[in-house]
């Protein structure tokens, strides 16, 4: 039987306004069907609910697919291989039994700063927009849901619960709100309103946002969902339109209900809240019938490196070095065994695969032509030698160095951001003492989002940005450096010489009020126009050359051809 509103009582319906945990919604006893959600982006994120001891747990089930960061996906600039993507962890939360996936992320990449831009798609609103829009169309092709998230303006990691992200209407509506309006066109079933303030009022409290804007303008139809504890007053909350409080909280309910007794909220306007969680609980409880799992763990791993083949980014080709033939191939650097397959944070995947060392993939794609030799010294990122006997002769001896360099998740992670866009500091050493003894060095580099090359980009003949590419990322990279594939992808964000130059600079707001004083200026809006006039100072921007002021342009990337 299907209830509807006019079914339940007014403690059953304001029961429903707020989670049951951290990832169910109330059932009522039973008597409606159970719907879950889990993260995240780059693959499923499934917490175990309770432990043996029905103690709430944390634990993340191990054993699904570390697919590419969805800033790699954009890099492809490549709808299918969003909609793959996204189509591919659905596959992974059917056999899960996973009804929502909190996912995908449109955030704008204000700045290179924010910690959490590996897990978006871009400085651009219509290219993060429309490859969120297939990404949900992917996932949302196998009957699993998607929540389109964080609505919005969560451009920082830092002061993200408290800071207020103050914006010019035109800059909110070109910038920060296109992209998900683009995306909303997928109809993902739920949107999930960020931590922080806009203007002055917090996203779940924000009737012009959550109501008037979405519902009202762009149509949206589907529930409303918290980001996780960023309810502060639940009735504001439900007055604004919120429809869902993640996760569960004890007082809720008597917060709801005092309110209601109070005639603060009223039942229609509980009701108007209800009557959409009951549509969302009720389509997921329709799709379960309806989902098919299509792929094996082999098959997701494949299409793990083939996004990540899709998304890397060659950034330097000096001399056509590339693609490797053969020779003795000095393969170093700690990504070169354990390429970081994501950030930190809700969105980190727990993967069983075993990834191979870069060398052997790429001595098994050489085979006779390639003698590999491995770098005995791997440094941790805080420079310091884990092996002593690091031999810088082999380098020496080498025909070739590939050197793999990036940051980490304890690097770029959820809840913070970074300070400055060096890498670390160690493999740049090493870096820069292979450079010394050997002229041909390759670099492959992991990260989230842009980072400082220019101790080394013009002393290197080629750089392949990788991203942070899920559990394929060496196979993906073996494919590229040695000519499986030609690298195709494209930058999605810029990759400015200096932080100063950046739109946004130094800056992180006060811990109250982050000004967007930049307005539309973001990205390579920023950088083609107001670059002259704010960094260098000159009156008239004249036709100066877009290139020379950032170190890789948004948009930009090599091929072999
Ligand atoms: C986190 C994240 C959000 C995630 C949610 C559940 O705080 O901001 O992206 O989906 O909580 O883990």
């Amino acid at each position: 039987m299907r209830y509807t509103v006019s079914d339940l009582t007014i403690d059953e319906k304001i029961r429903l306004l707020c989670g049951r945990d951290r990832w169910r919604l109330h059932t009522l006893d039973g008597k409606i069907p159970e719907l879950n959600v889990s993260d995240g982006p780059s693959g499923l994120r499934k917490q175990k609910y309770f432990d043996v001891d029905g103690v709430p747990t944390h634990k993340t089930i191990p054993g699904m697919t570390a697919m590419p960061t969805l800033s790699v996906v954009s890099n492809s600039w490549n709808r299918e291989m969003s909609y793959l993507d996204g189509e591919t962890i659905a596959d992974e939360c059917i056999e899960n039994d996973s009804d929502v996936l909190l996912a995908p992320g449109v955030n704008i990449k204000r700045t290179p700063l924010c910690g959490r831009n590996f897990e978006y798609f871009s400085e651009d609103p219509f290219l993060a927009g429309t490859m969120a829009r297939a990404y949900i169309d992917g996932v949302q092709s196998k009957q699993v849901g998607t929540c389109l998230k964080h609505y919005c303006a969560n451009n920082r990691e830092v002061e993200r619960h408290h800071q207020s992200s103050e914006i010019d209407e035109r800059t909110l509506r070109e910038i920060y709100l296109a992209p998900f309006e683009i995306a909303l066109k997928a109809k993902p079933w739920s949107v999930m309103c960020s931590y922080n303030l806009i203007n002055g009022v917090y996203a779940a409290e924000n009737r012009y946002l959550l109501t008037d804007v979405l519902r009202g303008e762009f149509g949206f139809e589907g529930v409303v969902i918290s980001d996780w504890c960023a309810v502060r007053n639940a009735a504001r909350a439900v007055k604004a339109g919120l429809d869902i409080e993640m996760p569960g909280r004890e007082l809720a309910f008597d917060d709801v209900k005092a309110a209601y007794e109070k005639g603060w909220v009223t039942e229609e306007e509980i009701d108007t809240l209800v009557e959409r969680i009951l549509d969302f609980i009720y389509k997921a409880d329709e799709a379960k019938g309806k989902r098919t799992v299509t792929l094996t763990k082999e098959e997701r791993h494949n299409i793990a490196v083939r996004v990540a083949r899709e998304g890397a980014v060659l950034l330097k080709n000096e001399d056509n070095i590339l693609p490797l033939t053969g020779g003795r191939i000095l393969v170093s650097g700690l990504g070169a065994d354990s390429a970081p397959q994501g950030g930190g944070g809700s969105s980190a995947v727990s993967s069983l695969f075993k990834p191979k060392h870069l060398g052997e993939e790429i001595g098994s794609r050489l085979g006779e032509a390639a003698e590999i030799l491995y770098d005995t010294a791997v440094f941790r990122y805080d420079g310091k030698a884990i092996s002593a006997n690091h031999t810088p002769f082999v380098a020496y001896d080498s025909d070739y160095v590939v050197f793999c360099i990036g940051n980490d998740s304890t690097i770029e992670y959820e809840d913070g951001d970074r300070s400055s866009l060096a890498l670390p500091k160690g493999a740049e050493d090493t870096l820069l003492e292979l450079i010394k003894v050997n002229p041909n060095v390759i670099v492959v580099v992991h990260a989230g989002s842009a980072v400082d090359m220019s101790k080394w980009a013009d002393k290197v003949k080629a750089i392949l940005y990788v991203g942070f590419a899920g559990e394929g990322a060496n196979e993906a990279t073996a494919d590229l450096l040695c000519g499986v594939v030609s690298p195709s992808g494209k930058l999605s964000e810029t990759f400015p010489i200096h932080l100063e130059d950046t739109p946004t600079g130094t800056e992180h707001g006060n811990g109250f009020v982050d000004w967007y004083r930049e307005g539309v200026f973001v990205g390579y809006r920023y950088y083609e126009t107001r670059y002259e006039d704010v960094v260098l100072g000159r009156a008239n921007v004249g036709n100066y050359d877009y290139v020379n002021t950032v170190a890789y342009p948004f948009g930009y990337g090599l091929s072999y051809t």
